[in-house]
């Protein structure tokens, strides 16, 4: 079955077991968090709070918190699958004369089911009104020292001001009244840089923060998409059929016609308040750093809409899946641009900025460090901190094994680069300065005499064909 909206997700949860519903009156200060965070820490099922006290909506939360549920919301098993579908796009080559194109009319109608069509109106433009107010929502407070309630999964829609590609980020915004909040699109994001011109033309920017919507419009929103790309193509690629979008009532925007919620306003880029401390993805409260205000105006619903939310703090939470779908999906992309990578991992541990390991089929020296370089041009990819390659006969997705790489093939003087001042995560807690930080990248291939390694070249252990037939025959007989 399709999966078009929220309410659709949860009935396919829900057939296979993935979803519990809780009746108990639960509040959304401090509580349903500390009930998804023991739920996520321990591989728990997606929940829907039923019962929230002083709500008339339900609270959906953690319907991302696992492969299997993404397999189920994506609609697919091998993410890997989205990047590819790009890649093959991008080799589609047009061939002049009328026979030539009619020839590739079934590839390029197939291009064209991917982008998103303008409805009239849409299950979210059932109620539609400019008075609208952050109080009706229950919107979470997390932890205990957050400067207060926090939307954390709000697709936040904007447009290129000059370009007019649209974009999807879900970053989040910080309550601070009924009509207002603040807008943490970090300066990296396509959020952010959209603002920014915004601001050098003296000019706020059209802002709607969507609640719900296709599990995969959900998924291209968090997406490290480029400038560029707009997203509700790339949310169209990603399902295989293009998002119904609807147009927004005080400000003009489209959002998808299929979401729960649409909180229509603005960012004033020039307005900047004092937004956090939030407990964050890396498991510390990211202190008060100056955000963009942004105004409600009006507000497009459903009659019965669900508020989706999810919860962050120190890896591994919802967001850990979420990341890992990132990671195969781009994979295809990657190695588009970069062949020589055969896998790419970033552990969730390391929050995703943190630390990400590639392995390589290397083929001359320094590509290692050619391959590093790349990456750290690419996109969200130049926020990674730390970038360890290895050779192709190593299993990146095992820790050991990369363990074992990087202390037998890496001399630290000889095989690390640390290159200072240099853009990282906003969120980086370790870096002396916001936004500024250094990378370390690891060289674990193993070093060839071009790349001044003098000694013989160690032959790895390996037993040979015939013990190892020897004692595949025998094997029954040891009694083991
Ligand atoms: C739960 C969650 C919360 C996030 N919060 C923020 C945030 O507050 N600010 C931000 O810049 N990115 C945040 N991100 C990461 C962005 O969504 C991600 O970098 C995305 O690719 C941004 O898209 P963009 O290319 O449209 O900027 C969050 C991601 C998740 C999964």
């Amino acid at each position: 079955m399709a999966i078009e909206d929220i309410h659709d997700f949860i009935k396919e949860l829900e057939k296979n077991d993935e979803l519990k519903r809780v009746k108990t009156e639960v509040d959304s200060n401090l509580e349903i968090a500390e009930i998804l965070r023991r739920q996520m820490y321990s591989n728990g099922p997606a929940i829907l709070f039923e019962n929230v006290k002083g709500y008339e909506m339900p609270v959906l939360a953690n319907a991302f918190g696992s492969m299997k549920r993404l397999e189920i919301g994506l609609e697919m098993t091998d993410f890997t699958e989205i990047g590819q579908r790009i890649v093959d796009m991008t080799k589609m080559d047009i061939p002049s004369g009328f026979l030539n194109k009619i020839k590739k009319l079934p590839e390029l109608s197939k291009m064209a089911e991917s982008f998103s069509k303008l409805e009239k109106n849409g299950p979210v433009t059932e109620i539609t009104s400019s008075s609208a107010s952050f109080d009706d929502l229950p919107i979470l407070k997390s932890w205990p020292n957050d400067a207060g309630r926090f939307i954390t999964l709000g697709l936040v829609a904007t447009r290129h001001p000059e370009t007019g590609v649209r974009n999807l980020g879900v970053y989040r915004i910080q309550i601070v009244d009924s009509t207002h909040g603040l807008m943490h699109w970090q300066k990296h994001k396509r959020g952010a840089h959209h603002s920014d011109i915004s601001k050098e033309k003296g000019e706020k920017i059209p802002t709607a923060i969507i609640i719900g919507g296709e599990p995969a419009t959900i998924f291209s929103s968090i997406a490290p998409v480029p400038e560029g790309l707009d997203k509700y193509l790339f949310a169209g690629i990603t399902r295989k059929k293009g998002i119904k979008t609807v147009k927004c009532k005080t400000i003009d925007l489209e959002v998808p016609a299929n979401a729960e919620i649409v909180l229509e306003g603005y960012v004033d880029p020039a307005d900047l308040r004092d937004e956090g401390p939030f407990g964050d993805h890396t498991g510390y409260y990211t202190p008060a750093e100056p955000f963009p205000t942004f105004t409600l105006t009006g507000i497009m619903r459903r009659k019965n809409p669900i508020y989706v939310t999810t919860v962050v703090g120190k890896p591994i939470l919802e967001d850990a899946y979420i990341g890992k779908v990132i990671e195969r999906a781009f994979l295809p992309l990657i190695r588009m641009f970069h062949p020589e990578v055969v896998d790419f991992s970033m552990p969730a541990a390391g929050w995703f900025q943190g630390i990400a390991i590639i392995s390589i089929k290397k083929r001359y020296p320094g590509q290692a460090k050619k391959v590093m370089m790349g990456l750290w041009g690419m996109g969200q990819l130049s926020l990674t901190k730390m970038l360890v390659v290895v050779d192709d006969d190593v299993n990146i997705h095992d820790m050991n094994d990369v363990i074992w790489a990087v202390t037998t093939r890496t001399d630290a003087a000889r095989d690390t680069i640390i290159i200072d001042n240099t853009p990282t995560d906003t969120l980086d807690p370790a870096s002396s300065l916001v936004n500024l930080g250094s990378k370390l990248g690891i060289d674990a291939t193993q070093k060839t005499r071009e790349e001044g390694y003098e000694r013989e070249i160690q032959q790895l252990v390996k037993v040979d064909e015939d013990t190892r037939n020897l004692v595949d025959s025998k094997w029954p007989s040891y009694g083991l």
